[in-house]
């Protein structure tokens, strides 16, 4: 048994060409903030787009605790009917986040300063992270926080009554803890700043603008300057989301590393702080174009062609690339296994505390696929077999983690003998349709117990 039900065993065999068009999901960094925005806004937001995956409809039902009105139009279309900001009412019951670390978080700093008190749980992974980096500066404005030890879920947070408006370096380069205060200054007097070395997902900023709140970014010595004015009135949006570049990412690399394919991926998101993937994908090679470049609901977007390339070559990740894209090492240590020589990823600290330990996941797992894979704390590197050489053959463990999941059906769709992840349940939290699209494009994916 998995936290999303019975274990999914599903294997991935030498696959066909990939052709064809791969209509992927909404983003899921957009679609929980489209909700927790509409719940923090006076009246009606309308979104389509939305993503229906597991995370995201955990991030409604929370909004729905907190006195929100979220309904289901159709497939994708939603309504939020908002409260306002500061309107929350206090949950009658434990929130559970299932899996989203984003979902948590950033609804952490949303109740933060009113006067109300929510416990927050999540599955077995959230359970296992850490909390403190949104609870120590929540702790700036006034909000108390009891949880396990090292501050990790379950965990009760008592809003701060008076909030006091906060200043605060992050840390760490962390979207959900930039959210997460800038969502607490919301309800707290005057100017709230959040610094950061570099540049994380900047979907709140740009969302809240949207809504009307000031948001200010200024490029300082320090890094990026935010300054939000607190206490406005949120003004309910029409949204549109643009499909998820990290739900892409698996159709695309998959295109790059299976003999003869052509994938068309419409409608992709990508954000300048989303899109490092395909500039390193670029980097080694992949032939890669950007078609119909265009701007929808504040987010530049263009449909991506992917087609087969045989000649990548390793390279080294630079570091400072890491915030735009974090969530994609895992599927891009399966292309530089694909790829000649070797592929360096520094400055990767940060995927030791995602929905798994990420380079360890990779790392064990490719090395039972035949790669060669070397880890420090806070790198991997890959020693590239070149194209269709990873023998494969391989039991692989997915942690309860949806991107380590696909990321090894994709590595079987190209290695020489099957690979089978032992749980695929999870990709239903970011990627309900991945299996159907897969197939459709033309991949040999099976439940291996059936
Ligand atoms: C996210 C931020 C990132 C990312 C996650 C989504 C967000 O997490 O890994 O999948 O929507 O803000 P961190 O803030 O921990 O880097």
């Amino acid at each position: 048994m998995s936290a999303h039900g019975p274990a999914r065993k599903m294997t991935a065999r030498t696959s066909l060409p990939l052709k064809g068009q791969a209509d992927v999901p909404g983003d899921k960094s957009i679609s929980h903030r489209a909700l927790i925005f509409g719940a923090m806004a006076v009246g009606e937001t309308r979104i389509t787009g939305l993503l229906e995956g597991e995370d995201v409809l955990d991030t409604g039902r929370a909004m729905t605790a907190f006195g929100a009105e979220v309904v289901q139009h159709g497939p994708g279309e939603w309504s939020v009917h908002g409260v306002g900001v500061g309107g929350f009412a206090e949950p009658e019951d434990v929130i559970d986040c299932g899996n989203s670390g984003t979902g948590v978080r950033l609804i952490m700093g949303a109740m933060a300063t009113s006067p109300i008190t929510a416990t927050f749980t999540g599955d077995a992974s959230l359970r296992s992270r850490p909390m403190g980096r949104v609870t120590d500066p929540l702790a700036l404005f006034g909000t108390q926080a009891v949880g396990r030890e090292g501050g990790r879920l379950p965990m009760t947070l008592v809003g701060a009554a008076e909030p006091l408006p906060v200043d605060y370096v992050t840390p760490m380069a962390s979207a959900q803890v930039k959210s997460a205060v800038l969502l607490a200054g919301l309800n707290a007097p005057g100017q709230t700043v959040v610094t950061e070395a570099a540049a994380t997902r900047d979907h709140t900023e740009r969302m809240l603008r949207g809504f009307g709140a000031e948001v200010v970014t200024e490029k300082t010595e320090a890094g990026y300057r935010i300054t939000l004015t607190g206490q406005p009135e949120l003004k309910p949006q029409t949204i549109a989301v643009p499909r998820d570049p990290s739900s892409a990412a698996f159709p695309v690399c998959a295109a790059l590393i299976v003999p003869g394919s052509d994938v068309l991926v419409p409608n992709i998101g990508l954000n300048p702080t989303r899109a490092g993937l395909f500039t390193t994908l670029q980097e080694m090679g992949a032939d890669l174009s950007f078609e119909n470049p265009r701007e929808e609901g504040g987010e530049p977007v263009a449909d991506l062609r992917a087609r087969y390339s045989p000649d990548m070559k390793g390279i080294e990740v630079p570091a400072e690339r890491a915030p735009s894209m974090i969530d994609e090492y895992p599927v891009l240590s399966v292309v530089a296994a694909n790829a000649c020589g070797v592929t360096h990823m520094p400055g990767t600290h940060e995927l030791r505390v995602k929905e798994s330990d990420r380079i360890d996941a990779m790392a064990v797992g490719l090395r039972a696929c035949g790669v060669e894979v070397e880890e420090s704390e806070d790198s991997f590197t890959i020693h590239g077999l070149g194209a269709g050489n990873v023998p494969g053959g391989a039991l692989t463990e997915a942690r309860l983690d949806h991107r380590i999941a696909m990321s090894f059906l994709i590595c079987g769709m190209a290695a020489k003998k099957p690979v089978t992840v032992d749980d695929a349940g999870p990709i239903a939290t970011s990627f309900p349709i991945f299996e159907p699209l897969m197939t459709t494009l033309g991949a040999s994916l099976s439940l291996a117990n059936s």
